[in-house]
This record gives structure tokens, C-alpha cells and sequence, in this order.
């Protein structure tokens, strides 16, 4: 059995990757450590409870005391997915993400320097890159976040790179563009968007909606990581996107269009400070390993649409309480 740690596994991404680790690796046993903060949700794992390779554990990856008791039994490969992960709370409050996102990574990191674990997986982001005019950003290519979330993230990026540097330590790096599927926080525009349509409330659209980011659906950036993993090399960077460009107003329309609701929903609302303009990749390093998005994203957004639609019980209990007084600070509604 090989013997896998997946942080922030009851988060959106880490949640869709426990479920692939799972079925795609019956060799694997899986504990989720995950904090549980307002982004995450055990129901995005119930359906795991009882199946004799995964447990799950409530702890901070910035204490190394709830580390060490994630990793007690041994630990074979680390997938770090836990982070603060959304832009404007890091605007509004960047403390956390610091904590989280760089001091939690750095407690990870000795952990798997101490264990000499297999694999230490660092999941990054194309923000990490800052805001692209023209082409695609490149693995190489310098860093320039923007916001307390991408300088964060960019921080354990290459703190993660310096434990292979320094110590050898088997460290692969994905830098994967904006995802979207099912279980996704309503905080992130396309949940968001979606359900707001669904609730006949308006959709936020920052700036003049003209700002474009990369689709990439949730279960192909699930994919990447295992190739990345099976075929990558340690110590190197893997771009993953889903090729999908799209302006963030075309979403908006496509969104209110496939529900059946009218525009005047539109609401166009002050932008975010320092709003990235344009994140896209080029892909080409781990397209040479084999990985290719398989999802268009029409259908992706379909599909995603859908769930929303059909799981009001997983998302109305979270558009209560702190979401609720996050919203109308964020929003000024
Ligand atoms: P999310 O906000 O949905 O989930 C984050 C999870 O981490 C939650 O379950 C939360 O409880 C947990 N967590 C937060 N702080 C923690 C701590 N200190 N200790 C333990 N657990 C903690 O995030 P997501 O969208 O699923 O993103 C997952 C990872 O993927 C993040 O590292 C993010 O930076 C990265 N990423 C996200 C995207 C995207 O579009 N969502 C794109 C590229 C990379
Ligand atoms: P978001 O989902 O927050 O992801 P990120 O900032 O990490 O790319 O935002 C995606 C795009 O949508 C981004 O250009 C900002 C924009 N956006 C809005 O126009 N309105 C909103 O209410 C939100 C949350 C985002």
C-alpha cells in the first residue's frame, strides 16, 4: 500500500482529487487532512465514509502537531492542496494566506524532508505568473503575482523548488489555470454566477468584464496531476490549462443564456484592485508527457450548470451566515 496525504481534501479541487486518487489508484491509502475552514465541507466527502482506505483528519498544515498526527502510520507521497485560495478575501484580509498558504507549505515541506517521503506534490497556480497581454506564460518564465493570494501562492511555489534544490527532496510543481465543476465554494465567479441566476439575484461583473482566464474543468486537472506525478520529472514546473480562453462577460451571457434568464441580471460593480488582465498558459511541457484537456468547455459549463441546479441542498445552507456578511461587504449589497 502506498501511503498518500492529500491536504485540503475537503476543499473543491482536493475533494474531486481524493475521489480519482481513490478509484484510480486501488493500491492507495488516503488520509485527507484538511482544517476545515468556510471553504470546506465534509459533505463534498461523505461518500467516502467507510471505505476502508480513506480517513480523514481535522488539522491545520500550519501545526505541526496536526501534521504529524495526519502522518503518524507513515507517509509515502504528500499532494499539498490546502490553501486560502480566493483573491478578493486576500485583498480584504491577507494574514491567512500567509499563514495557510506559506507557513502551512513550509510545516508540510519539513514533515516530508524529515520522512523522505516518495513524492511531495505542490499544487500552484497560474496566477503565480501575474497578468499575461500577449502569448502564453512559460513554465521558465519570471514571477510576478499581483495580489496577497498569487504572492503567497508564488512563495510556497518556489519554497517547495528549494526543498529539491537544497535537499533533494522530490518535489513536482503544478501551475494549473482557473478551475470549474462541480462542489466549487459559490465565492468563485462561475459558482457564483451560477447560482445567483439560479436565486434571480444579480451577477456581480468587475471593471468592464473584458478580463480573460483560462477554463480548465476539475477532473482534468486531476488527470495532469497523475501524469505529472507518473511521467514528470522532480524538481520541474508543469503548466496544466484547459485551453479554453474565455472573457469573463462571455461567461456571464453563456450563463444567464443556458438558464433561461434575462441580462438585465448583469450588474456591472466596481473592480478589484489590481485585477489581473489576462492569465494563459502554454502547456506544451506536460503535453509532451501525454496530458491533454478532455473536456470542452461548452460542455464543462453545461454540466456544472447543472449540478448547481440540481444540488440547491449542497450550496443554499453556505449562502447563510459568514457568506452572507462576506457577500454584502464584498459587493456593497
Ligand atoms: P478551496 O478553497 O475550495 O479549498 C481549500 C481547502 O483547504 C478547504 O477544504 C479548506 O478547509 C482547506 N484549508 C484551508 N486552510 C487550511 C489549513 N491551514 N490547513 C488545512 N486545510 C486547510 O480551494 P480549491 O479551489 O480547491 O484549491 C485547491 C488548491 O488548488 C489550492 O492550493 C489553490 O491555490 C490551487 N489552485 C486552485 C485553482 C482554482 O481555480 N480553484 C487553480 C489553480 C490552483
Ligand atoms: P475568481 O473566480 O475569483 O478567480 P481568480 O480571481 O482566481 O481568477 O474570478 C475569475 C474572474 O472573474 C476574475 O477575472 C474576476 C472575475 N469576477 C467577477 O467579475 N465578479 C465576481 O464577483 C468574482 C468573484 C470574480
Amino acid at each position: 500500500m502506498t501511503r498518500v496525504l492529500i491536504t485540503g481534501g475537503a476543499g473543491f479541487i482536493g475533494s474531486h482529487y481524493a475521489h480519482h486518487a481513490l478509484q484510480a489508484h486501488p493500491g492507495w491509502q488516503v488520509t485527507v487532512l484538511d482544517k476545515l475552514t468556510y471553504a470546506g465541507n465534509p459533505a463534498n466527502l461523505q461518500d467516502l465514509e467507510g471505505n476502508p482506505r480513506y480517513r480523514f483528519v481535522r488539522g491545520d498544515i500550519a501545526s505541526r502537531q496536526d501534521v504529524e498526527r495526519a502522518i503518524a502510520g507513515g507517509v509515502d507521497i504528500i499532494f499539498n492542496f490546502a490553501a486560502e485560495t480566493h483573491v478578493d478575501r486576500s485583498i480584504g484580509d491577507p494574514e491567512g494566506f500567509i499563514r495557510t498558504d506559506v507557513y502551512g507549505t513550509y510545516t508540510l515541506l519539513e514533515a516530508a524532508r524529515a520522512r523522505g517521503v516518495e513524492a511531495f506534490v505542490q499544487i500552484s497556480t497560474d496566477e503565480v505568473y501575474g497578468s499575461i497581454a500577449r502569448g502564453r506564460s512559460l513554465e521558465t518564465d519570471a514571477l510576478m503575482p499581483t495580489n496577497p493570494y498569487s504572492a503567497s501562492k508564488a512563495a510556497a511555489d518556489r519554497l517547495a523548488y528549494s526543498y529539491f534544490a537544497t535537499y533533494n527532496l522530490p518535489v513536482f510543481i503544478s501551475r494549473a489555470s482557473n478551475n470549474y465543476g462541480p462542489n466549487q465554494y459559490p465565492e468563485k465567479v462561475i459558482p457564483l454566477f451560477v447560482t445567483n441566476a439560479l436565486e434571480d439575484k444579480p451577477l456581480p461583473l468587475y471593471g468592464d468584464g473584458q478580463n480573460v482566464r483560462d477554463w480548465l474543468y476539475v477532473t482534468d486537472h486531476c488527470e495532469a496531476i497523475d501524469v505529472m506525478l507518473e511521467r514528470g520529472t522532480p524538481g520541474e514546473v508543469y503548466n496544466i490549462g484547459g485551453g479554453n480562453e474565455r472573457r469573463n462577460l462571455e461567461i456571464t451571457e453563456q450563463i444567464l443564456d443556458r438558464l433561461g434568464k434575462p441580462r438585465t441580471l448583469l450588474r456591472y460593480v466596481q473592480d478589484r484592485p489590481g485585477h489581473d488582465r489576462r492569465y494563459a498558459l502554454d502547456c506544451s511541457r506536460i503535453g509532451t508527457l501525454g496530458w491533454r484537456p478532455r473536456v470542452p468547455f461548452e460542455k464543462g459549463l453545461e454540466e456544472t450548470i447543472a449540478w448547481y441546479a440540481a444540488n440547491r441542498a449542497w450550496w443554499e445552507p453556505i449562502k447563510t451566515g459568514e457568506y452572507l456578511e462576506y457577500y454584502r461587504k464584498q459587493y456593497r449589497i
